[in-house]
């Protein structure tokens, strides 16, 4: 348990590094156990999902060293084919193994994926993609077993292009000796990073970032190295502390092209966006202006998990903005928290009408989510006086040390252990 303890409205400025993208390193560290030998990735975020798929790797029998952000991966002596249930419901993206254990061993066993609280995740569209490449799968004791005896061609049609099960069907394709085809596949940067990876193992992979992929498989994939792209979300997360502070951002090595459509929000809604040879510079506006209704749609659409800061940015907005949110089920949580911060926020199903307050003023909040966290601590930098996040370890799943990252901008905020209470303002302390 952490407490993020933000003493706000001090104006951040300065220049930060992307950290790698988390949802490019789960993956991508994923793919590792269809090799046999030493792989090393690059610009790798120490963030806890990370470590808790290390955890699996090892678990399974992997190698794992940190040199700095680069991570050595020896799955040369992996043998293990089932994940236990305490590691696998640490995160939602645990699924994927299963694709990657039956992509090594044609078997494998994991139990059912954990992860945010963002409505039923189902993982159905996975299964049902592994059955028509030929896995029978059962589930006992709560738990998939699949075994995959004869590998075959295979045409998959994906209801809704979901970013896991893309993954998961890549992940399996590219190890078996035959081709697989995927329509209305996920298009994320994220799944272009993964067929980098892919092809540089040995496999056939085209497609990506279009509705189809082509993975042409080989039973002999080979160790490599490879370098993670920057993390979209994390770069927009610090964009907007920059954007509702007042302040400026100089942010390197992010790929402009992936972040699109937050770029395109934060101008169109005030603040001045320039394009730098390796990266971005923000400039904050007076007040930003509302930014319409924004619906979060698959990619390129505006990403579901920028919906959370976003929030925040548009509830400081001077006038009414419309969010929409078509992706997930339930994932406005961080809506009551941040009203309780003054926002003016009002929820009907799905939509999220927030009509902008000239400024927030600090409580104490709980993270529920990661995105919604993340949220939170921007609110906190943009609100008078102190804030306390209260986070059960939301935020360290997908942020690399936010705090310490905070302060290099100029922010005054502190990571406490635990959730101690907060005290009496100084004056009412004074009068004991
Ligand atoms: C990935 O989750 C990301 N996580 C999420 O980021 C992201 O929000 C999401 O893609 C959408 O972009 C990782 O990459 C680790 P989906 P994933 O499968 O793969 C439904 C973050 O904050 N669905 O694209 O789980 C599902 O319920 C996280 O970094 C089924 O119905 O998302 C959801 O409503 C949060 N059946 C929708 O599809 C299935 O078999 C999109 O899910 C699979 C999904």
């Amino acid at each position: 348990m952490v407490t993020y303890k933000i003493s706000g409205a001090r104006r951040l400025c300065g220049e930060l590094d992307a950290q790698g993208a988390k949802n490019a390193a789960l993956p991508i560290l994923t793919a590792t156990l269809l090799t046999r030998g030493l792989n090393i990735i690059e610009n790798c975020p120490r963030i806890l999902d990370v470590e808790v798929l290390l955890d699996i790797l090892q678990h399974l029998g992997c190698k794992v060293t940190w040199e700095e952000d680069r991570l050595l991966v020896d799955t040369a002596s992996a043998d293990g084919d089932s994940i236990p249930e305490y590691l696998m419901r640490k995160m939602r993206s645990s699924v994927i193994l299963f694709g990657a254990l039956l992509g090594r061993l044609r078997s494998g066993e994991i139990s059912s994926p954990g992860g945010c609280e963002l409505g039923p995740r189902p993982i159905n569209f996975h299964i049902s993609a592994f059955e028509q490449m030929g896995v029978v799968i059962e589930e006992r004791h709560g738990c998939l077993h699949g075994v995959l005896e004869h590998p075959h061609d295979t045409t998959i049609n994906l209801e809704f292009p979901s970013v896991g099960a893309t993954e998961n069907i890549m992940l399996l394709a590219a190890a078996l000796p035959c081709t697989t085809t995927i329509y209305n596949a996920a298009r994320e940067p994220e799944i272009e990073d993964l067929q980098a990876m892919l092809c540089s193992m040995g496999a056939g992979v085209r497609g990506a970032g279009t509705p189809v992929l082509v993975i042409r498989g080989s039973g002999k994939l080979r160790p490599v190295s490879h370098t993670i792209i920057p993390d979209r979300v994390v770069a927009a997360t610090y964009l907007i502390g920059a954007a509702v502070t007042g302040g400026e951002l100089k942010l390197n090595h992010v790929q402009e092209r992936h972040l699109n459509a937050a770029t395109t929000l934060l101008s169109q809604s005030g603040c001045q966006i320039e394009r730098l040879p390796d990266g971005l510079y923000l400039k904050a506006p007076e007040r930003p202006r509302p930014l319409g209704v924004v619906r979060t749609m698959p990619h390129p659409g505006f990403p579901t998990d920028m919906q959370a800061i976003f929030m925040t940015y548009a509830a400081l907005a001077q006038g009414c903005s419309v969010m929409i949110e078509t992706i997930f089920e339930s994932r406005f949580k961080h809506v009551p928290e941040l009203r309780r911060l003054g926002a003016n926020i009002v929820v009907d199903g799905r939509m999220a009408v927030i009509t902008g307050v000239p400024w927030l003023y600090g409580a104490t909040v709980r993270a529920d989510d990661l995105r919604g966290g993340a949220a939170l601590i921007l609110a906190g930098l943009a609100a008078q006086g102190e804030t306390r996040v209260l986070d059960n370890g939301h935020i360290a799943r997908g942020y690399q040390t936010p705090e310490h990252f905070l302060r290099l901008l100029g922010a005054k905020i502190e990571a406490l252990e635990g959730h101690p209470p907060a005290l009496p303002p100084e004056e009412e302390r004074d009068r004991g």
